[in-house]
């Protein structure tokens, strides 16, 4: 059977792809009567981390489980966050509330339910630094887990969930202290935050970082993209001594795992802003987003993505990894499997 379910609006890089079968998840019950599910199956929430290079043979559940409870003690506001909560709607309704925590990470595309698998991350917050625990359905075992912080195994844009594929996450636990410090070591915020005469609040917060993100970031409704296409490599020490020799101006942040470098700097560097392949481009305004500019095909961002890649590491041997999510007809796949299939003349989208 052909696939027939269309997931053009279901991906935030709009391409015109289809599903053998999708279910909108809009009651917990409709997911437990599935399990245990032992076909090809994936779980979407917003669509706005994964890149459909072809059309999926296996089964969606779009997570569309809706509700927000708060509670507090004398220290702490608890937030119990349903999987298919908008985040940004959710991060502006504790802001308007006045429960901080969360504002940096303001205009984040994406479900409530994705945050955890990527550990979605800017203006210095994670997801890991306010996550208290993540309530998730295993598909192919039918079971419930409750995962605590540690158990989520957060790091740089990594999670358990990212490895493990087969949880449906149900509800995300947010412990955030009454005792609410601005987070604004980020250059950006630093600059504006130095100009004010009094503290800002979380709402002050989030209207800032949402207009340091427009400025840079393209909205995915008017220009179709998947926010960073790549992560920002990190590098051991002495690599990024000789790259500081050569590029004096190149930024680098030292962390525990190694000294991070920026990947849309690199990018910026080769004069790459603006570059296309067939409709896909790089982004005038911020080279670490690849755009779907003009009617993209999947081989147009697989072939920008490889050419960005190699011109990376010829020209400053760093090899960027993506951070969006291949898809392939059979599930979970990555750049390197597209490249195959595209030369097999297999990629249909
Ligand atoms: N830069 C350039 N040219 C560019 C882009 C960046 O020179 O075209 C320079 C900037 O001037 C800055 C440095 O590179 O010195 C870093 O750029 P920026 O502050 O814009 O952040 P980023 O490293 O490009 C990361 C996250 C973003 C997050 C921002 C802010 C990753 C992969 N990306 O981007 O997250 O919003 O920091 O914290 O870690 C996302 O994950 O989709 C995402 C947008």
């Amino acid at each position: 059977m052909p696939p027939s379910y269309s997931l053009s609006q279901l991906n935030t890089f709009a391409l015109e792809v289809k599903a053998q079968q999708l279910i909108h998840i809009d009651e917990l019950s409709q997911l437990t009567q599935l399990l245990p599910i032992t076909e090809p199956m994936l779980v979407l929430g917003g669509g706005s981390n994964m890149l459909f290079t072809e059309d999926y043979q296996g089964l969606i559940l779009h997570n569309r489980l809706l509700g927000i409870e708060i509670t507090a003690d004398d220290d702490f506001h608890y937030l119990s966050v349903a999987g298919g909560e908008n985040w940004h709607d959710l991060v502006m309704h504790c802001a308007e509330l006045g429960i901080g925590g969360l504002e940096n990470l303001a205009l984040i595309p994406g479900t409530v339910g994705a945050a955890p698998v990527q550990n979605i991350g800017a203006y210095g917050v994670e997801l890991a630094d306010v996550c208290q625990a993540v309530h998730a359905y295993c598909l192919s075992s039918g079971e419930f887990h409750h995962f605590d912080l540690a158990q989520c195994q957060f790091a740089y844009r990594d999670s358990l969930f990212k490895r493990q594929r087969d949880y449906f996450i149900s509800r995300v636990l947010l412990k955030l202290p009454k005792n609410w410090q601005p987070q604004l070591s980020y250059g950006e915020l630093k600059q504006w935050a130095a100009k004010l005469a009094y503290q800002p609040s979380p709402l002050d917060v989030a209207k800032q970082v949402i207009s340091v993100r427009q400025d840079k970031l393209p909205d995915p409704k008017q220009i179709p993209n998947v926010g960073s296409f790549f992560k920002n490599p990190i590098v051991d020490k002495a690599q990024a001594q000789q790259l500081l020799q050569q590029y004096d101006d190149m930024p680098q942040y030292v962390t525990s795992q190694g000294v991070k470098l920026a990947a849309g700097w690199l990018i910026d560097k080769l004069g790459l802003k603006g570059f296309a392949i067939g409709g896909a481009a790089v982004h005038q305004r911020q080279a670490l987003v690849l755009i779907n500019a003009n009617h993209a095909c999947a081989d147009d961002v697989v072939l920008l993505a490889q050419h960005v890649r190699e011109q990376v590491a010829k020209h400053f041997g760093v090899n960027l990894e993506p951070e969006v999510n291949f898809i392939n007809e059979q599930g979970y796949s990555n750049l390197h499997d597209a490249l195959k299939s595209l030369n097999r003349g297999s990629n249909h989208v």
